[in-house]
C-alpha cells in the first residue's frame, strides 16, 4: 500500500522527538516532509540549512497557534492544517468534521457511492486526521453504505476510537467496526427507543443519548461530546456522512469544518451539508477559512468559532 512516510529521516525523526520534546500530541502522525523545520521547546522553529529567513510559531490564547515569519509556502500549509491538533489538551471537546465533496455539492452517488470523491492526497489526509485525533465519528449510513474500517493504513500513528452513531440499532453485527480488533468501537444509540441489550458492542462502549436540547434535531451530540471527553477523548473527527456532519454543526458542536472540493460533476447524488437556509445572501454565514492543495482538489478549513460566526 502507498505511504507518504516513506521518506522518514534522521531529521524528521528529530523533528518529531521535538515535538514530543514540546509535550506535543500524537506527534508521530505528522508528515515526514515538515520535517526541515524543527520546533524548540520555545515555540522557535530552526530554519534548514540554506533558508535565510527564520519562521516561527506562536501561541495565542484567543485564536490558537499562529506560523510567523518567512516559510516556504508547504511547512506553513502543513502546521496551519495539524498543528493545532497536535497541541490541543482542551479542557471542552474540539471537534473537527470533514466532508469530500464534488463542485455541485456532493458527497456521493445517488446510489451511495463514494468512493473516491476525492484525490489520493486528501485520502492520506483523511488517515493523518484519524491518526491525530482520538476518536473517529461516522453516522450509521456511512456504515451500512461504505462498511470502513476507520483505521490510520497510509499513515503512521494510532488508530482512533471509532464512534457509531446508529440511533435504532439498526446495523448488522459483522459491520468491519464491530468485527475488526485494530481499535475500540463506541456506539451512540437512542436513549429512550434502543435497546441497549441489542446493541453490537458491550455494555459499557454503548452511550445512550437524548434527544437533543432547544428542538435541534437528532439525538444530543454536545452529550455524546461531553461523554467522550469523560473517557479521555478529547479531539474528535466527525468524517461522515452528510447528514452527520450537518447535525454536528447546526447543533453548534465542530470548531473546524474542512471541506474538500474535487474537479468533479456527479448531478444527482448525495448531499454534503445540508442547513437552514438564510433569506438574503448578507445574512447567509461566511466564516473565515484557510485553503490547502490537496492534489487536485482544495481544501477549505473553515473557524466555526471565529466572532461574528453562527456557532461561535
Ligand atoms: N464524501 C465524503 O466525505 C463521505 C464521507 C462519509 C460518507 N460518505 C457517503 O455518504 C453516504 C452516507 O451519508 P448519509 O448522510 O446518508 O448518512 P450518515 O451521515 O453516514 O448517517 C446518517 C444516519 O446516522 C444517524 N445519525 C447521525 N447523527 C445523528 C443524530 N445526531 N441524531 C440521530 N441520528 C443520527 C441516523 O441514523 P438512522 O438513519 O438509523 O436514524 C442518520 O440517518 C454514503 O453514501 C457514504 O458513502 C461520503
Amino acid at each position: 500500500m502507498r505511504t507518504d512516510d516513506g521518506r522518514r529521516g534522521s531529521a524528521s525523526l528529530a523533528w518529531r522527538l521535538c515535538l514530543a520534546a514540546a509535550g506535543m500530541r500524537r506527534a508521530s502522525a505528522l508528515p515526514s516532509h515538515a520535517a526541515r523545520y524543527a520546533l524548540g521547546r520555545d515555540g522557535r522553529l530552526a530554519a534548514p540549512a540554506g533558508d535565510t529567513q527564520p519562521a516561527s510559531i506562536e501561541w495565542r490564547p484567543d485564536s490558537g497557534w499562529h506560523a510567523l515569519g518567512a516559510w516556504q509556502r508547504e511547512a506553513r500549509s502543513l502546521f496551519d492544517l495539524y498543528l493545532p491538533l497536535c497541541a490541543a489538551r482542551p479542557h471542552r471537546p474540539l471537534a473537527v468534521a470533514h466532508l469530500g465533496q464534488s463542485i455541485d455539492g456532493r458527497i456521493a452517488t445517488e446510489a451511495g457511492d463514494s468512493r473516491y470523491v476525492n484525490a489520493h492526497e486528501n485520502l492520506v489526509h483523511l488517515h493523518r486526521m484519524r491518526a491525530l485525533c482520538d476518536a473517529v465519528v461516522v453516522g450509521a449510513g456511512t456504515v451500512a453504505h461504505d462498511d470502513p474500517r476507520l483505521t490510520t493504513r497510509l499513515v503512521s500513528g494510532e488508530h482512533p476510537v471509532r464512534v457509531v452513531i446508529d440511533p435504532q440499532l439498526r446495523l448488522a453485527r459483522d459491520a468491519r467496526v464491530f468485527t475488526e480488533p485494530e481499535s475500540k468501537t463506541l456506539l451512540a444509540c437512542d436513549g429512550t427507543l434502543a435497546d441497549p441489550a441489542r446493541s453490537p458492542v458491550d455494555a459499557g462502549d454503548t452511550i445512550a443519548l437524548p434527544a437533543a436540547a432547544d428542538g435541534g434535531a437528532g439525538l444530543d451530540l454536545r452529550v455524546l461530546l461531553a461523554a467522550l471527553h469523560a473517557r479521555g477523548l478529547r479531539v474528535v473527527f466527525v468524517e461522515g456522512g452528510g447528514l452527520t456532519v450537518s447535525r454536528f454543526v447546526a447543533q453548534g458542536c465542530v470548531d473546524r469544518l474542512q471541506i474538500t472540493v474535487a474537479p468533479v460533476i456527479v448531478g444527482a447524488g448525495r448531499a454534503g451539508l445540508q442547513l437552514p437556509g438564510a433569506a438574503a445572501m448578507r445574512d447567509c454565514a461566511r466564516p473565515p477559512y484557510r485553503l490547502h492543495r490537496m492534489g487536485s482538489d482544495v481544501l477549505w478549513d473553515f473557524d466555526l468559532r471565529a466572532s461574528g460566526s453562527p456557532w461561535g
